[in-house]
């Protein structure tokens, strides 16, 4: 690729990269037609993708609708019938692609073998599933929870859900039971697909006691479990059945039901501003055509490509580029079990050698755990089979990005820095591979048919070089999440009603001289910690249930390697119980109430935490505090400034 020099005000940024010819010519978007003629038309852009991507079982009658008054309410393919488990298998199979591997599965353990799953083979499976679901009295629009680790049985069940025309609603399995419960509660799940245990850095985790606690109290049924370690657990005789017993006796084919486009295929629930996660719903036949051609455009998939994303299936990243996506597409992919350094920091790498992957997605904060290990580790292994990177999830900083440029793609390939959120379903704002450029630190433009725009305060766009709130203009991404289940009162008021008429995106971002957009991170109280989705007021909400907590704030601090990590300030009832012993029983308490990813990397037992004089807690004072800033900013309108004092020579002290 040729380096071409860039003059901006960041001393930094004078990389940008731009398709080699080869790139060019192989990619599917290599010109930039497609951006003209999806601006002419979004609408009949988009609609041709849908069908030009996808099978219908009928056609749409009404492309897109949106109600003036209600901007939320928008419907995309209205009256179009379509099942997602038949356009990931199904027309793969009936094609000639049955032997096609869809997926590789690459088990945590090295003595383990892995096993290659072909179109077929998943086909099979698949209906076989279904069959089992319906079985246990799954029908059109149930609700399936599905708490299971990186294994063959979470898309063989997401893709038996899909195929009945169920809903599905993936429990990330680091989730602790309580969390698993609430989520449960929420969707009225019927029935729940979870394991005995699963394999984190060689040891078993006991899945099944947490999926026990989970379902205890809820409507859930049935508990199907699959055997993955084999180790004992206990048993309800009225709920539990094996996995395999089911599988033994179930019926080889399963039609597809085809669902109206705007049905829901899955909800998937991520952090918002409150304490209580959000059920994000997405419907059908909008989100596969995002997932397809977000997928093929932006991974520039080809048949002989290996695609590996290396996020969870229990979030949103594993749902549309672990699984929906690249099986739309009909693509080969791999997915990976483990931990990332087990049993050695090489692990990725021997596994990217090993597998000969060609296109390659991951987080910032993997590649900043990556530097830190150093380079041997890559060095040890050929990767000269990557062809394309990719990242997601958090701001990816200059000297990550150089990095995974230089270290793991050898220079040779672009980096596609894809901006997007659960409640989008798929990219948005990202550079194509055959198109460029790919500068460090910018996601760079809208997917084509889409439109973001930065707004200041007031709603004005701003001007190059200054920064803003991102706001989505209509017509909306036919991805969008269509609401947030059972609560149509918190969509609006969260996404609709700060910039009228426009979605909100929550996060900040800069408007480059070239049109090019930068993201800066959230606006709200969310934080990105590993990657993972979590919102501060989730974290105090768990943290205040604990029996000797009064009342607590958590505010993100900046991390090197995590991106972000929480920070919880603590006001005892009883001051006099703080010690070293509480601070590990609330963090047990934590772990037990969301999860280990929830820990706070430091706790402060205080008297007060900086509030406003209607008793708010102003994050604000508490995040300057954190990062170590001399000027903390005003406290005039404090109703306590006096405990300002008090935190910053605690924080000072720790630091
Ligand atoms: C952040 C993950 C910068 C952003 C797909 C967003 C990013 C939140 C990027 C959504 C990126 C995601 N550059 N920031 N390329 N991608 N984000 O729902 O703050 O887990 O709002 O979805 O991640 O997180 P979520």
């Amino acid at each position: 690729m040729k380096n071409v020099k860039w003059v901006v005000e960041d001393e930094k940024r004078k990389h940008v990269y731009w398709p080699s010819e080869h790139m060019k010519k192989r990619a599917w978007v290599s010109d930039h037609s497609v951006y003209q003629e999806a601006e002419k038309d979004p609408v009949a852009f988009l609609a041709k993708k849908a069908h030009e991507g996808l099978d219908w079982k009928k056609k749409w009658n009404t492309e897109y609708h949106h109600d003036e008054h209600k901007p939320w309410d928008f419907k995309w393919f209205i009256g179009g019938e379509i099942n997602a488990s038949y356009n990931a298998l199904d027309r793969h199979v009936k094609a000639g692609k049955a032997d096609k591997t869809a997926f590789i599965w690459v088990p945590e353990l090295t003595e383990e073998a892995p096993k290659k799953i072909t179109y077929k083979e998943l086909y099979d499976e698949v209906n076989k599933f279904a069959n089992v679901l319906k079985k246990l009295g799954v029908k059109r629009g149930d609700r399936v929870g599905i708490y299971l680790p990186m294994i063959p049985e979470v898309i063989v069940s997401m893709m038996a859900c899909a195929r009945l025309g169920a809903v599905h609603s993936v429990v990330f399995s680091a989730f602790s039971g309580e969390s698993l419960k609430d989520r449960l509660i929420d969707a009225d799940a019927k029935v729940l697909v979870t394991a005995d245990s699963c394999y984190r850095r060689g040891k078993v985790l006991d899945l099944k006691s947490n999926a026990d606690i989970g379902v205890a109290g809820t409507d859930v049924e049935h508990v199907v479990v699959v055997k993955r370690t084999g180790n004992a657990i206990t048993w309800n005789d009225a709920k539990d059945q094996w996995w395999h017993d089911l599988m033994k006796d179930a019926e080889d084919y399963c039609e597809p039901e085809f669902v109206e486009s705007n049905e829901t295929l899955f909800i998937l629930y991520t952090s918002g501003t409150t304490g209580k996660p959000k059920g994000i719903v997405h419907d059908t036949g909008g989100y596969l055509t995002q997932a397809y051609w977000t997928t093929k455009w932006n991974f520039d998939l080809h048949d002989d490509d290996i695609f590996w994303c290396t996020a969870d299936i229990g979030w949103v990243t594993g749902h549309t580029y672990g699984c929906y996506g690249p099986l739309l597409v009909g693509a080969t992919m791999l997915m990976f079990e483990g931990a990332p350094d087990y049993p050695d920091p090489g692990r990725w790498w021997k596994t990217v050698e090993d597998y000969k992957v060609t296109v390659f997605y991951t987080a910032p904060t993997a590649i900043r755990m990556f530097m830190k290990f150093g380079d041997e580790w890559v060095k040890k292994h050929d990767l000269g089979t990557l062809r394309l990177l990719g990242s997601v999830g958090e701001p990816i900083n200059h000297d990550a990005w150089m990095w995974y440029f230089e270290v793991i793609g050898g220079g040779r390939c672009p980096i596609i820095d894809t901006w997007w959120q659960t409640e989008t379903g798929g990219t948005l704002i990202n550079t194509l591979p055959g198109i460029g450029p790919f500068i460090p630190t910018v996601s760079g433009r809208d997917f084509p048919g889409k439109k973001h725009v930065i707004v200041n305060e007031e709603g004005q766009e701003v001007k190059p070089g200054e920064s803003g709130y991102l706001i989505q203009k209509p017509p909306f991404a036919p991805g969008m999440f269509r609401g947030i289940h059972k609560d149509e009162k918190k969509y609006i008021e969260n996404y609709w009603t700060r910039f009228p008429g426009h979605y909100d995106t929550s996060d900040g971002a800069r408007l480059n001289e070239d049109d090019t957009i930068r993201i800066t991170g959230r606006v709200d109280d969310v934080m990105k910690v590993a990657g993972h989705r979590l919102s501060t007021g989730e974290l105090e909400d768990a943290i205040n249930k604990h029996p000797l907590a009064r009342e607590s704030a958590v505010v993100p601090k900046p991390d090197n390697i995590k991106g972000e990590v929480p920070v919880a300030f603590i006001i005892l009832r009883d001051p006099s119980k703080a010690s070293e012993e509480l601070k590990k029983d609330i963090v047990k308490h934590i772990d037990k109430t969301i999860g280990p990813i929830a820990r706070p990397s430091e706790i402060y037992f205080v008297h007060d935490v900086p509030k406003t004089r209607s008793g708010k807690i102003m994050r604000r004072i508490l995040r300057a505090l954190v990062r170590g800033d001399a000027d903390v900013g005003s406290t005039i309108t404090l109703m306590n400034p006096e405990c300002v004092e008090e935190l910053k020579k605690m924080v000072q002290h720790h630091g």
